[in-house]
């Protein structure tokens, strides 16, 4: 197979570690070079008129939890969301929420894991889920005047096999680290802080970002093994993020003035399926070629993808059903989303002893009913990545804007 490719086993040896940009990492006599490793003491401003998460350049790791307030208390809410804007401005410093040792007799007051580790660019994105204003037509809390239009609740689309006990949920706390135990230790004291107010409904650990959100950041690749994040927003692009992501100043309600709408969707891969699939079909399917991740048709990555180009027998080019056509078609007015997904790996099915894994897909909008669900509907109909996907989680969250120090997270439903 070497010499078919015309390659030594040498040749493969550096390129693939060249694919993997670790030959920085590994010095010649192969010990690893700590200074090629990513910086684990750097830590990510906790204050801002944005909440950190969004436009952060996206971190390697991620824990999300979606939180059921089981307090019908108003007063506990706000309680916990002082409690918690503390907690996480201490967390996002690189600092435990509470002495680790203490009291002999009492629990420490944090939980030790991430003692020693450094921030890790932590960031802790905090919101809210249509549930916390308005559940079953009935005003939980007194927020039910404060729902915002664009927090609507997300319709069914084509195809869903949405599993309850991973959809919805009243509060979002989003944890991005370059290091998995540091986002963990995050998601983990919180929830500890708020027992007896709100309990965990759903957890999802990612790795692997699948999306650049930076100029500085090479396009990553999905368990598909396919670039993903090409034509993503980019942080840098200010213009683009305050027309496509941050809620705008005549933008109504006035207490989301620079925040922004998440949508995350569970989506698994069917992977087994996928990997049986030629080369040429899974190309097709996504639109872009699967090495370079270049568009079919064109020879760079940044190449636009030539929607009107037809081969020589007439047929597009970009196959009519490929996922980037369908999430970008020509006729769609420039609607964008930015994107900050993981990959997940969550074990085999029990039940067919498949992999369950895939894509935690996140994206961030200033609109989601222009947004992510009329593109979801057009994906939902007929795009050809729908045969190897099942999207099996959901869920849509209000995302406060940022504080100032001495502020609390999400005051807006209260002021
Ligand atoms: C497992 C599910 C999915 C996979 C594997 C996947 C993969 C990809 C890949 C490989 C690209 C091309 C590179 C790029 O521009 O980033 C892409 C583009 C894109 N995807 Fe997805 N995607 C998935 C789900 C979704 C969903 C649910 C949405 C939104 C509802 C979405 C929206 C987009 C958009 C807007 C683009 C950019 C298209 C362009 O401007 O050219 N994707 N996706």
């Amino acid at each position: 197979v070497l010499e078919l490719a015309g390659l030594t086993a040498a040749g493969v040896a550096v390129g693939g570690l060249a694919t993997l940009g670790i030959e920085a990492a590994v010095r010649a006599d192969g010990a690893a070079d700590q200074a090629a490793l990513p910086d684990l003491s750097g830590t990510e401003p906790f204050h801002g008129e944005h909440q950190a998460g969004i436009a952060t350049v996206a971190q390697e790791r991620l824990v999300t939890v979606a939180f059921d307030v089981t307090s019908d208390r108003r007063q506990d809410i706000q309680a916990l969301l002082q409690a918690w804007t503390a907690a996480a401005e201490k967390l996002t410093a690189g600092q435990p929420v509470g002495p680790v040792a203490g009291i002999a007799e009492a629990p420490p007051g944090d939980t030790g894991e991430a003692t020693g580790l450094g921030a890790a660019h932590l960031t802790v994105t905090v919101g809210f889920g249509p549930t916390v204003f308005e559940a079953d037509g009935v005003d939980r809390f007194g927020f039910a005047a404060r729902r915002p239009a664009p927090l609507v609740d997300i319709p069914p689309f084509r195809g869903d096999e949405l599993d309850a006990t991973r959809t919805g949920g009243d509060i979002l706390v989003q944890a991005c680290a370059d290091d998995a135990q540091v986002a963990y230790h995050a998601v983990r004291n919180l929830a500890r802080i708020g027992r007896g107010i709100v309990t965990v409904r759903w957890a999802q650990l990612g790795f692997g970002r699948t999306s650049t959100t930076s100029i500085h950041q090479t396009t990553p690749r999905n368990l598909m093994g396919f670039r993903d994040g090409t034509n993503n927003l980019r942080s840098e692009d200010s213009a683009g993020m305050a027309q496509h992501v941050w809620v705008g100043a005549g933008d109504d309600p006035g207490w989301m003035v620079g925040g922004t709408y998440a949508v995350v969707r569970r989506i698994r891969m069917l992977i087994e399926i996928w990997d049986r699939s030629s080369l040429g079909d899974q190309e097709g399917t996504i639109g872009r070629l699967k090495v370079t991740g270049a568009p079919i048709g064109r020879a760079a990555e940044e190449d636009t993808v030539p929607l009107d180009d037809r081969a020589a027998d007439g047929s597009l080019l970009v196959p009519k059903d490929a996922h980037v056509r369908l999430a970008a078609p020509a006729d769609n007015g420039g609607v964008k989303i930015l994107r900050r997904g993981y990959s997940f790996t969550d074990g085999l099915d029990p039940r067919t002893g498949e992999l369950d894994a895939g894509l935690f897909f996140v994206c961030f909008q200033r609109d989601p009913r222009s947004q992510f669900i009329p593109i979801q509907q057009r994906l939902a109909g007929s795009d050809a990545l729908n045969e190897y996907i099942r999207h099996t989680g959901s869920g849509i969250f209000a995302i406060p804007p940022g504080i100032q120090p001495g502020g609390m997270l999400g005051s807006g439903l209260f002021d």
